[in-house]
């Protein structure tokens, strides 16, 4: 069986697609993503600018990865970076390859993007070698990542997971002693996190 991976800027999907996305995230997060009701309940924040990607199988949206964008001041310098948000596979078509195929056409998109310095985002310890297969993401055990300077932020050390980082720009690259050995600040909103 293959499927192919669509991809679309969320921001511009059409309100169909948003609600199937919606509603597979809901099946995978029942409780951080609830239910969609006469309102659809947004997958992103509008000004992530996110680009989704996903893939249907017999007119059922089953698999989806969200790539979302922020930029960041980092040790005075100015980073573009781009983030996995919302990984997902619906439970009942798990192991057939759909996860790695979305992400693998995510990280490509990233890497053809001129404006994404860095990507970077965490996954729990047990998703490492998912990701490196997918996307040759590697796990960083010297970063740590925080969602803001807010004593209620989330941090990938308190969530007790492992952050991926891969360099993308010149000037990611140039500048990689500084995006080392460092705590990477994604100045969130309180609750939003990678
Ligand atoms: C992670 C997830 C998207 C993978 O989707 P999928 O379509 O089942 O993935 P694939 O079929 O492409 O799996 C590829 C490989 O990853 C492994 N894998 C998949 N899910 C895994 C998990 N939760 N833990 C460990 N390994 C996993 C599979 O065993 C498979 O390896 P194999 O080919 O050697 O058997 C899916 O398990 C999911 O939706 N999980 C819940 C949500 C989640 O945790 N998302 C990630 C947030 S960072």
């Amino acid at each position: 069986m293959t499927t192919t991976v669509q991809s679309i800027y969320y921001n511009q999907a059409p309100e169909t697609l948003q609600r199937e996305i919606a509603i597979m995230l809901h099946q995978v997060w029942p409780d951080a993503c609830p239910m969609p009701g006469a309102k659809i309940l947004e997958a992103h924040d509008k000004e992530l600018n996110a680009r989704s990607f996903y893939s249907y199988i017999d007119g059922k949206l089953v698999s989806y990865a969200g790539v979302v964008h922020k930029t960041i001041k980092h040790n005075g310098q100015t980073f573009n970076i781009g983030g996995l948000s919302s990984v997902a596979t619906d439970p009942e078509y798990h192991g057939q390859g759909l996860g790695l195929r979305i992400v693998a056409a995510a990280t490509q998109w990233i890497e053809k993007q001129r404006d994404i310095d860095f990507g970077i985002f965490t996954c729990n310890p047990s998703l490492t070698s998912f990701y490196t297969r997918a996307g040759a993401w590697p796990v960083v055990t010297d970063v740590v990542l925080i969602g803001s300077r807010d004593e209620d932020a989330l941090s990938s050390e308190s969530l007790d997971v492992v952050v991926l980082m891969r360099l993308f720009s010149e000037k990611a690259k140039a500048y990689e002693s500084i995006l080392r050995h460092t705590t990477i600040n994604l100045d969130f909103p309180v609750g939003q996190f990678l």
